[in-house]
């Protein structure tokens, strides 16, 4: 079992993954079909990604919420593909952005070819992505499925503006966070609900519900990327660290005064090392300051909780309900 498997295994996602194990299946032809092309390289680090696993959260989303509302996912297959596409598309990209060289256990797509590669294989992703989505001809889709890519460069380029800014605010976190992650989940499920003819009055809440999933699953993997168990998602730990991102336990800890030197000491330097890590992890444990983090997802949970419990009653709703526990 591989260290991903372990750490979903038990847990709501895999409940869920096994009520929808027909549809997941047909997502994932339709996702890898669409990574094929005749360009060999194209084809090695498209499959390189889709082939090592992932959670394959957020298509799990569109497909669940489409079955919130009618037995047959119909077209919500191909959109969750597109969905997993665009995510796929945006790992090869961060993982450049982040100079990463582990994800899913495995080194990644810019380690083994570098950054090249990795930017054009990912637009290529995207591409293909929209393909999907235009085959949909439905213009409502089309269009929160295209907002949800433009806010994803958004945040990346508003986190990379703000790198190593010891006084972000809670309210710009938010707003990366918002954009880079949430966004995604939002439309994921939104569209799932869409392209089922959904009651139109539902869609807010559901966009609601899996923006505020998404910002506290956000969160949670800033959490883990300090340990411990982050190394269990298969990516390595304190890559925000070592790039110098000020994510929220960094933004909280450095609101006391006695701390700020501390971490300015740090992110002042153009790079940081394993000792100094070590003391951060150290700092922020002495604090309970992950603790305090969990503390925060807390209210997004509560609203995506809310949100949630506006859709029709049934087993779809109650695994929606326990995946907002598991996250
Ligand atoms: C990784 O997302 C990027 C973040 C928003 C933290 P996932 O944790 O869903 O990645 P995979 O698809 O399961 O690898
Ligand atoms: C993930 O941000 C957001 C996107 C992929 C757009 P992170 O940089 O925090 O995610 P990981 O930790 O690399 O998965
Ligand atoms: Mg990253
Ligand atoms: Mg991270």
């Amino acid at each position: 079992m591989s260290a991903v498997s372990a750490l979903i295994s038990h847990s709501a996602i895999v409940h869920l993954h096994n009520l929808l194990a027909d549809d997941m299946q047909r997502v994932n032809q339709a996702t890898l079909g669409h990574a094929q092309s005749k360009v060999g390289l194209v084809e090695k680090v498209a499959q390189h990604l889709l082939c090592s696993g992932g959670k394959r959260l957020r298509p799990l989303l569109t497909i669940a919420c489409s079955h919130l509302f009618r037995d047959q996912p119909g077209y919500a297959v191909q959109l969750a593909a597109a969905v997993e596409l665009i995510h796929s598309a945006t790992l090869l990209h961060d993982d450049v952005i982040d100079e990463s060289d582990l994800r899913r256990g495995q080194a990644t797509a810019n380690r083994l070819w570098g950054n090249v590669p990795s930017i054009l294989v990912g637009d290529f992703l995207f591409s293909k992505a929209f393909q999907l989505m235009v085959e949909a001809e439905n213009q409502k889709v089309l269009e929160v499925l295209s907002k949800a890519s433009t806010r994803i460069a958004e945040g990346e380029v508003l986190q990379l503006e703000l790198l190593g800014d010891l006084n972000l605010s809670l309210e710009n976190y938010l707003e990366i966070v918002g954009a880079k992650t949430a966004s995604l989940f939002a439309a994921a499920c939104q569209v799932g609900g869409m392209i089922v003819d959904m009651p139109v009055w539902l869609e807010d809440d559901l966009y609601q519900f899996g923006y505020n999933l998404g910002i506290a699953f956000q969160i949670t993997d800033d959490i883990l990327d300090y340990g411990p168990g982050g190394e269990k998602l298969g990516k390595s730990v304190g890559n925000d660290f070592f790039e110098g991102k000020v994510t929220l336990p960094v933004l909280l800890m450095c609101q006391n005064p006695d701390f700020f030197p501390v971490w300015e000491s740090w992110f002042d330097q153009p790079s940081r090392n394993e000792d100094d890590f070590k003391a951060a992890q150290n700092l922020l444990q002495g604090q309970n300051m992950l603790e305090t983090c969990y503390e925060y997802t807390k209210p997004f949970t509560e609203k995506a909780l809310h949100h949630l419990s506006k859709m029709p009653a049934g087993v779809m709703r109650d695994a929606l309900n326990a995946l907002i526990s598991w996250i």
